[in-house]
């Protein structure tokens, strides 16, 4: 091979190496997305309401459905949403911590005491009901209780959240 072709060669697998590697370096902060671009506290937020969100489904699946009233499963989605809210959800919030694909309201941080007992309500409001189910009350009477539960997602979503 002549030795002019074997320096194109040389540098054409040069500029393709560096080409690599700019793909490799625009790409590398998209890694830890999760949900549509989401990342940190806003990603971990909505995991933690998603779980939420379930756990809401199958309880409204024994008290507004025809599912058997399943105590043990009462109990576990209620220590579950109980585990997502107060100060396990409030450390999710940090200040400021909004992005473009956030549904947080920036009236979390200007009114943080309202929405701090958003958050408490709703854990009080699953303890209750793990409460309830072990007390063994009635269904309708833990029903009540799973009601108000799900108010308080509902207040918080209408003062806190943006749907976009
Ligand atoms: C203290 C306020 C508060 C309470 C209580 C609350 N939420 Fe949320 N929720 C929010 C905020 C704020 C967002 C938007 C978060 C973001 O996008 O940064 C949200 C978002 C969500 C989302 C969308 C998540 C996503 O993937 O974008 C779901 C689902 C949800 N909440 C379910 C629930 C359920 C179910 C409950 C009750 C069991 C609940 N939330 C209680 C404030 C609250």
């Amino acid at each position: 091979m002549p030795k002019q072709n074997k320096q194109t060669l040389k540098s054409c697998a040069g500029a393709l190496a560096i080409l690599l590697f700019l793909i490799l370096l625009t790409l590398a902060p998209f890694a830890g997305y999760t949900h549509d671009g989401a990342q940190g506290n806003v990603a971990a937020r909505m995991s933690a309401m998603k779980m939420m969100g379930k756990a809401v489904k199958s309880l409204a699946l024994m008290f507004r459905k025809s599912e058997p009233f399943d105590r043990a499963a009462v109990k576990f989605n209620a220590l579950a949403i109980g585990s997502h809210g107060g100060t396990a959800l409030l450390e999710l919030f940090p200040k400021g911590s909004r992005s473009e694909v956030s549904e947080a309201k920036p009236e979390i941080w200007q009114d943080w005491n309202s929405f701090a007992e958003e958050a408490m309500r709703l854990s009080e409001s699953a303890a209750d009901l793990a409460k309830a189910v072990d007390d063994g009350k009635s269904k309708s009477e833990s029903r009540k209780i799973f009601e108000s539960l799900t108010r308080s997602c509902s207040a918080c979503h209408k003062a806190f959240r943006q749907k976009q």
